[in-house]
């Protein structure tokens, strides 16, 4: 655990001494003093800070050892609610949650009120970020006017503005007709094309995962063919046209083979899985629990064993959260009459790095699927730990024992079902552009162990 009390507010120089570095993209794990100035990672090696810099006054140093320094993070699918439902998340509270999750850049889904399906509305989303500072928010313009599936956003427009890939997430587009002209649009200004993939038809009314669980709580199932269907239907168009696919929280094992198989032939797709789908099955709904109502719903667990492969093997390119947050009176109803979805921004690391403990996941891969493969899909500069980048990075301390309450949380809204579970690891420090955007308090005295 970090102690900052004592720190300089706004340090001119950091230093991190003795301190574990992992950067895939740099072909970086090893124990290293990295120096921030003026906002870059001006050195970066073992016995790389000098003793002037150590003992300057203008100097936040912090002894690194048995913390992590990983580059900042990057999420592909978040929900910040403004414009429209503020009193769930804005722009701002959405940013603070993004830092203390470790984040640099976060993507920002267009089903706002209005939808973000225009120029206007992705400038001020923009604009609103810069004003905000800390994590860059990139939006997702829509695929279709309003979601509706009907007639395409003017992607030009969209593109121009600052929108960084298209997607009409949490609607599906139904048409095949329409989703192979948005293909073929969306290539023109190389656009990834992000699918919500549930065939509709085949989901209404539904509630959660549609299985033995489902039926004993007499609650309406959603299929995995409905999302299996969708992405078989999307490859052989997204193949057809040669366009950028990327499939939204992915949560069955028939998406991940079709994924798998798809990128076996060069097919240009990838996937991204929730920390909720990797870490959850449909069992944890029983006591019509409704933080863990969310589309696509929590599945069994040869699904979840199945993304967790999939991940691990680079099937499914990065970690997303689908950070979705609902305030009590979405959630505090009936599990029918509930909104789905969770708060994800601040406990990816607690919640997934459960997997690298037990060597589901190699270290390696959870902070290329947090950092560079992510950045690879929407095209965007990752963040990366060398001598001259700029200095966007995260400190984790991989044995603090923490546990998650409505408190800890810098969201406005608190739904998720990891509340009340205690952990091991946290994130400490993020760091942006050389600045703190986030420095952790004390951690709470853990409750519980979290299981899955
Ligand atoms: O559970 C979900 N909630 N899934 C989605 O696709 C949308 C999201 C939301 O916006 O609340």
């Amino acid at each position: 655990m970090l102690d900052l009390a004592r720190a300089p507010k706004n340090p001119e120089v950091v230093v991190i001494r003795g301190v574990r570095a992992v950067d895939p993209s740099a072909s970086l794990d090893a124990v290293v003093d990295i120096v921030v100035e003026d906002g870059r990672i001006v050195r970066l090696g073992p016995g790389a800070a000098s003793a002037e810099q150590q003992s300057s006054e203008r100097a936040l140093v912090i002894d690194g050892a048995g913390l992590w320094v990983l580059p900042a993070f990057v999420d592909l699918h978040a929900h910040f609610r403004e414009p429209g439902q503020e009193y769930k998340e804005d722009i701002r509270s959405g940013l603070r949650a993004a830092a203390a999750g470790g984040f640099g850049h976060v993507c920002a889904m267009p089903n706002t009120k209005p939808v973000n399906d225009t120029r206007a509305i992705t400038e001020m989303m923009v604009a609103r970020a810069r004003e905000v500072g800390g994590p860059e928010l990139h939006p997702i313009g829509a695929i279709t006017k309003g979601l509706r599936g009907e007639e395409l956003s003017e992607m030009a427009d969209l593109r121009e503005a600052g929108a960084v890939g298209v997607s009409d997430d949490g609607h599906c587009v139904t048409s095949s007709a329409v989703m192979r002209r948005a293909l073929e649009y969306a290539k023109t200004f190389d656009l990834p094309v992000i699918q919500h993939c549930e065939d509709h038809a085949l989901t209404n009314g539904a509630q959660m995962h549609e299985g033995l669980i489902a039926t004993k709580l007499g609650l309406r199932g959603w299929p995995r063919e409905a999302e299996d269907i969708i992405v078989a239907r999307d490859l052989i168009l997204a193949a057809g046209v040669g366009a950028k696919y990327h499939v939204a929280h992915v949560s069955t094992a028939g998406a991940v083979a079709l994924v798998r198989e798809a990128k076996s032939r060069g097919l240009p797709v990838s996937a991204e899985v929730t920390p909720h789908h990797l870490m959850l099955t449909d069992e944890a709904v029983v006591g019509y629990r409704t933080f863990c109502k969310v589309n696509p719903p929590l599945r069994e667990s040869s699904d979840v064993e199945a993304c967790r492969a999939g991940l691990a093997d680079g099937t499914i390119d990065a970690i997303a959260t689908d950070h979705a947050p609902h305030s009590s009176l979405e959630k505090d109803c009936e599990f029918q009459e509930a909104s789905p979805g969770l708060v994800g921004l601040e406990l990816v690391v607690p919640v997934v790095l459960d997997l690298v403990r037990t060597e589901a996941l190699s270290l390696e891969r959870f902070v290329d699927a947090l950092t560079r493969a992510p950045a690879r899909v929407v095209g965007i500069e990752p963040p990366t730990l060398r001598v001259g980048a700029r200095a966007d990075f995260v400190v984790i301390d991989p044995a603090c024992e923490h546990t998650v309450t409505r408190e800890s949380l810098a969201s406005k809204s608190h739904n998720t079902p990891f509340l009340g579970r205690s952990y091991t690891g946290r994130v400490e420090l993020t760091v942006l552009r050389g600045r703190i955007a986030f420095a952790a308090p004390p951690p709470l005295a853990p409750a519980s162990k979290a299981s899955r």
